[in-house]
């Protein structure tokens, strides 16, 4: 079965914190959770008294520290912390990392019990695709914090190994959230760098789900939708933060990006960004949007409708995007390599780095290490 077929078998649930609190209270009750959510999360949208409740009603383990780009060994570390036998549900409250290894904990669930767990055991389930040998994994509930990740909806998890410099992919079908709450409220209090980084991200979704090799035509049409409401509501949100009308918009605009990039994964630009993250740190973001209107420049040519994208991004060529998205982090960061410390030396090991199967060879044009490399040296 394809992850494309049940991509979209979650229920999407537009709610208000209220709304939320007495359903998720409700299918929690008399059941074994696993409730995956930061500390600092649970204090910053005061949900300290839900998770309380939530305790009293169901059999509750919380994860409550999940870092940005969590690593294999984050991930044994929190099996370690999880009793024994399979739990009822798994919820995720937070933002991609978060989301990421709540679905990470429900693949590789069935390890708990084993006498022998340790992290390279982890790393071999994750590298060898063994989970896939455990399809009855645990419903997985999410509600996102920021609005970009797009995780609450897709089949997949992104674990880092960085040590080994790697970046892995857990995927099956049954990790496509069972249930996802959309609650803007949740997302009005992000900082403006985490906005501008989440909100690049689920642009890069939208635009990648567009061009993808895999993509179809309602994956394009999402995707527009996705393109239009966050150009438009990027910038404004950043100026005005607690303006929830704005936030609202840019929750339906990564939901949108979601729900296209879901059915086609993404590109050039995401396998670009994985050793700018792994290597120098750049929010995952920040870094798909560091080469997408470069990307862009490879690929338009060879776009059927390029008149439909350009129109939906508000743009007439790829330098005029790159434009747009200077403007949009002006203030904020200089989406240029050499402010995240990248220099022309550091260029070959990231092009050795850059080439992720399933996604660079998922671009509509065929990218070359010298590409890349051009691409790169563009950007110092
Ligand atoms: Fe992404």
């Amino acid at each position: 079965m394809s992850s494309r077929q049940l991509s979209i078998k979650g229920t999407i649930l537009w709610s208000s914190p209220q709304e939320f609190f007495g359903e998720s209270i409700s299918l929690a009750k008399g059941k074994k959770v696993l409730l995956v959510m930061n500390a600092t999360t649970a204090e910053r949208l005061s949900l300290n008294r839900w998770v309380e409740e939530l305790a009293g009603q169901a059999s509750l383990t919380w994860i409550d520290r999940t870092g940005s780009n969590p690593d294999y060994k984050d991930v044994f570390r929190n099996l370690k912390s999880c009793p024994a036998g399979p739990f009822d549900l798994v919820m995720a409250l937070g933002g991609g990392s978060v989301i990421d290894m709540a679905k990470s904990l429900a693949a590789l669930s069935y390890l708990v019990d084993q006498e022998k767990l340790d992290h390279f055991l982890v790393l071999q389930s994750i590298s060898r695709k063994e989970y896939l040998q455990f399809p009855d994994s645990v419903p997985i509930y999410a509600v996102p914090t920021t609005a970009g990740t797009g995780s609450e909806v897709t089949s997949w998890a992104t674990v880092w190994d960085w040590e080994g410099k790697r970046k892995y992919s857990i995927e099956a079908p049954w990790l496509c959230p069972a249930g996802t709450w959309i609650i803007p409220e949740f997302t009005a209090t992000m900082p403006q760098r985490l906005t501008l980084a989440t909100g690049l991200d689920a642009l890069c979704h939208a635009v990648e789900a567009y061009w993808a090799k895999s993509s179809n035509l309602m994956a394009q049409e999402l995707a527009k939708t996705a393109i239009r409401l966050i150009v438009k509501y990027l910038p404004k949100v950043l100026a005005e933060g607690a303006h929830l009308s704005y936030r609202k918009k840019m929750c339906l605009g990564s939901l949108f990006a979601g729900l296209a990039f879901a059915q086609t994964h993404t590109t050039a630009c995401h396998s670009i960004s994985y050793p700018l993250t792994m290597t120098f740190g750049i929010e995952h973001g920040l870094a798909c949007a560091l080469t997408l209107a470069r990307v862009m420049e490879m690929n338009l040519p060879l776009l059927e409708e390029k008149g439909d994208l350009l129109e939906a991004l508000g743009v007439q060529s790829p330098a005029e995007l790159q434009e747009w998205l200077d403007q949009t982090a002006a203030g904020i960061v200089r989406l240029r390599l050499g402010a995240f410390g990248i220099r022309e030396k550091d260029l070959s090991d990231l092009v050795t780095l850059s080439f992720t199967q399933g996604r660079m060879d998922n671009n509509p044009v065929d990218v070359s290490p010298e590409d890349v490399q051009r691409m790169l040296r563009s950007l110092l």
